[in-house]
């Protein structure tokens, strides 16, 4: 079983508290464990099967956390940005950790679906090119969109020189579209359209690995993922 610091674990769990913080409550009696104050802030335990508390209060563990985030326009995909906000900044203080990233990448203007964990396995598996995780997208076009281009799409055309895998078109409408991808290539679904000399004039993603992005969610809102969308993308 993993055991750490407890001050490392105070400060990993509850992320608004620094690690000399941390350290500080403990050496003030305000960290229990098992019902027992705890002093020393090297002190080993148990995250899965001891009870720390601070002031009084569970400090529930979580080894990991998974966020879904419903990204606005104009919001980068990275964890530290000199110019524009980042994902990680429309986060609320309770789902706010040390080790955050986005798990993958979506230009600043597109919108929707953006996994931001602290996982950095499972954030491998769905974003290495060899998993060929499934990725939706609504897409709005300046022009109708020919159904000839479904077929092109599912044979794997090529861009720039490069293969890409079959994607699957389904049209929704004159101008609207459903895209799904199994691979993420640089401005890949503009470039698609753009080949076909139309434009993507609105992007969202709304599902990766068959989550959906919850309906609820507006945009810049987050939640963190329901146990049974955790494993359908540690599954898939
Ligand atoms: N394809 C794009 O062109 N942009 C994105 O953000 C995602 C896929």
């Amino acid at each position: 079983m993993e055991v750490q610091r407890l001050d490392r674990f105070i400060a990993s769990q509850l992320s608004e508290i620094s690690r000399s913080a941390a350290r500080e409550l403990i050496r003030r009696g305000e960290v229990s464990v098992n019902g027992a104050a705890e002093r020393s802030p090297e002190k080993k335990i148990s995250p899965e099967a001891d009870e720390i508390t601070l002031f009084g209060k569970p400090v529930g563990y979580k080894k990991h956390l998974y966020i879904m985030l419903n990204k606005p326009s104009g919001v980068v995909c990275s964890t530290r940005d000199g110019l524009s906000e980042t994902v990680l900044n429309l986060l609320p203080e309770g789902l706010r950790r040390k080790g955050l990233f986005p798990a993958g990448r979506l230009d600043k203007d597109t919108v929707g679906f953006v996994l931001i964990t602290d996982d950095g396995e499972l954030a491998h598996r769905i974003l290495s090119p060899k998993s060929h995780v499934e990725k939706t997208y609504f897409v709005k076009l300046r022009d109708p969109c020919p159904p000839s281009v479904i077929d092109v799409f599912s044979g794997g055309m090529t861009l720039d020189g490069e293969r890409l895998l079959p994607a699957r078109l389904e049209i929704l409408g004159e101008r609207e579209c459903r895209l799904t991808l199994r691979e993420g290539k640089y401005h890949q679904i503009k470039r698609m359209f753009s080949s076909f000399e139309n434009e993507v004039v609105y992007l969202k993603r709304t599902s990766i690995a068959g989550v959906e992005l919850d309906p609820d969610l507006f945009e810049g809102q987050a939640r963190e993922l329901t146990a049974e969308e955790v494993s359908a993308l540690e599954t898939r």
